[in-house]
């Protein structure tokens, strides 16, 4: 099989997965616990923490473990933070999209360009706004913003911001410190984790509402019994990213540039956001003349795995809200699909993905 979903997520590391197993196994300690099977999950966890900050550059005590970035950029949202007015982008990820504040805070959506940046002029102008959240990357273009200029415009009126860096992590540098963002959303099947697992960090823990309530877990912030093992496994693939990243980023780069070389020759192919930053493994493009979702399962007949716009939200919406925000044409976006590489994908995949997809737009002609 073809795998070119890898936005969507990444199969689990040898590696990762060796690294978990005791803890599914004879590892078995409630890290909450005193006595030394206990204490081995909970230095296992820390280490995890560690592993974690060193990728991001951030302190290890400012890191929550959550079930994932959705959980993550729900808590950002809702756990008190903000008080009378959030501002957030056209192109988020719907888990920020979907996620109002409790309180009843307004709520103003910033626009985007035709290439899927984040309007700096429309933040500027936006009156009176306590909190913000944009995303680093996006997951359908693979847009990268430029999120530590956001930030300094954001914090010229004080208030606070929250990234959602879950698709920029292990493919761009990121550095928490260094954005200046107070909050940021990270999870790990994205970098050859384990699913159902991820972190929010925010120096902010102090003024933070508890998000989940009983025991002390995290910090008082989100209690009951931490997925050890699960954090185990997102450590270990930080560790292996940090060390990796620009390997990988390399690697897909190579095989994107050689993607998008034959498909400049496809004269119905139009790839999106071609002209502005994106992570190197991704290509949203449209294919005038198809629909997405039956290119889509054109191609998985042929065994290649790919994405109609974006897979977590592709069984909600007719076509894909961050293409609508950049005023793609409608049936352009309905003829979007995504092809995000992994570390694993080969420049004869590419061949075989080409062949197939010239083969399947001359049938739908
Ligand atoms: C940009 C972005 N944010 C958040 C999420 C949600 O992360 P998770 O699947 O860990 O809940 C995704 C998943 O696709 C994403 O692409």
């Amino acid at each position: 099989m073809i795998y070119f979903d890898h936005n969507a997520t990444t199969p689990l590391d040898e590696r990762v997965l060796e690294e978990m197993l005791p803890f599914l196994g004879q590892l078995y300690g409630n890290p909450s616990g005193l006595y030394r099977l206990a204490r081995v999950s909970r230095s296992a966890m820390e280490t995890a923490r560690e592993h974690i900050a060193q990728l991001v550059n951030a302190e290890p005590e400012h890191i929550v473990f959550t079930s994932g970035g959705t959980e993550a950029n729900n808590v950002a949202l809702k756990s008190g933070l903000i008080k009378k007015h959030l501002i957030t982008s056209a192109i988020e990820h719907p888990s920020i999209i979907k996620s109002l504040p409790n309180n009843g805070a307004k709520k103003t959506i910033i626009g985007v360009t035709e290439q899927g940046i984040i309007s700096s002029q429309e933040i500027s102008d936006s009156a009176d706004f306590d909190f913000a959240s944009f995303m680093m990357v996006n997951n359908e273009t693979g847009v990268i913003q430029d999120i530590k200029k956001i930030t300094q415009l954001v914090k010229k009126r004080g208030a606070l911001i929250h990234t959602d860096a879950v698709q920029a992590l292990g493919k761009i540098p990121v550095d928490f410190q260094d954005l200046g963002v107070d909050l940021m959303s990270l999870s790990s099947h994205k970098i050859y984790g384990p699913k159902g697992c991820g972190a929010l960090i925010s120096k902010q823990t102090d003024l933070m509402q508890n998000f989940m309530t009983g025991g002390g877990q995290e910090q008082g912030l989100r209690a009951g019994t931490e997925n050890v093992a699960a954090i185990v496994g997102f450590g270990k693939a930080a560790e292996l990213a940090k060390l990796e990243l620009q390997e990988r980023q390399a690697h897909t780069l190579k095989l994107r540039n050689y993607l998008e070389q034959q498909l400049y020759r496809v004269s119905s192919v139009k790839v999106f956001s071609e002209h502005v930053p994106r992570i190197s493994n991704t290509v949203q493009m449209g294919i005038q003349g198809c629909i997405g979702e039956m290119l889509l399962m054109q191609l998985d007949q042929k065994n290649i795995a790919v994405s109609s716009g974006s897979a977590c939200a592709s069984n909600e919406e007719a076509s894909s809200h961050v293409l609508g925000a950049m005023n793609i044409e409608p049936q352009l976006a309905q003829s979007a699909i995504r092809v995000s590489l992994g570390k694993n994908n080969t420049l004869e995949e590419i061949d075989v993905f080409v062949q197939e997809l010239k083969q399947i737009i001359t049938k739908n002609r």
